[in-house]
């Protein structure tokens, strides 16, 4: 499912970053699937440092437009919840598409507003550089059911201090790597204006 970089949501410094649509793509990639094979099944998704809901928008955008839901009781039934460290950035949520949009430091573990094996796929997407406790990791994997995704994005900047954790678990039985993308620059424009590029992956894990 290509996506367009000039979505009608998507301005501003936005259209420059890669990886919002390579997360998109991954999630509808990994969303449920209804047994009959005919479309994606209703899904509970948390989206972790969600900011403005921008991905979740995208994702909706998406789906609505390539008919990506294998019925409208599957989309209405779908939930989208998130957190964020930052209560402006919240405010910009929509509640239309946001069951919930909470207020919470993500490094705070365990995050308290979520049970065991809540969702069926997580993301997060541009916010481990803000990120100090390696701990929560192990948040993605206990909030996940059995064979939830997570669609975690990492700068190549910010991999070190996450990765030895990453492995851990998945040598630990908490969760096995299905796919990790090729590398890429978020910010093309900003390389091609001399910057250094700011190269990311994007992993995605199935909870065990
Ligand atoms: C680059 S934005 C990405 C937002 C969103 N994931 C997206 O892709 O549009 C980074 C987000 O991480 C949030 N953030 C940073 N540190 C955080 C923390 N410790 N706990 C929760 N959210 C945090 C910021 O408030 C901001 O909304």
């Amino acid at each position: 499912m290509a996506l367009a970089a000039d979505e009608e949501f998507v301005q501003g410094g936005d259209v420059d970053m890669q990886t919002n649509g390579v997360v998109v793509e991954l999630m509808h990639k990994y969303w449920p699937q209804c047994s009959s094979g005919q479309g994606a099944s209703a899904a509970t998704l948390l989206d972790i440092g969600c900011g403005t809901g921008l991905i979740g928008k995208m994702f909706m955008h998406a789906a609505e437009r390539d008919g990506f839901f294998a019925s409208e009781q599957a989309r209405t039934e779908s939930v989208l919840r998130g957190i964020d460290f930052s209560g402006d950035m919240l405010t910009h949520v929509p509640a239309s598409l946001y069951e919930e949009a909470l207020q919470h430091d993500v490094d705070v573990t365990p995050w308290p507003m979520y049970a065991d094996s809540v969702a069926d796929i997580s993301i997060c997407n541009g916010v481990f550089i803000y990120l100090k406790n390696a701990a929560v990791l192990d948040e993605f994997a206990r909030t996940c059911k059995p064979g939830g995704k997570c669609v975690l994005m990492f700068r190549h900047d910010v991999l070190p201090a996450f990765e030895e954790k990453r492995d851990a678990m998945q040598t630990l039985g908490k969760w096995r790597l299905l796919e990790k993308t090729p590398t890429m620059d978020n910010f093309p424009g900003l390389t091609a204006g001399g910057l250094e590029p700011t190269l990311f992956n994007v992993f995605v894990y199935e909870v065990l």
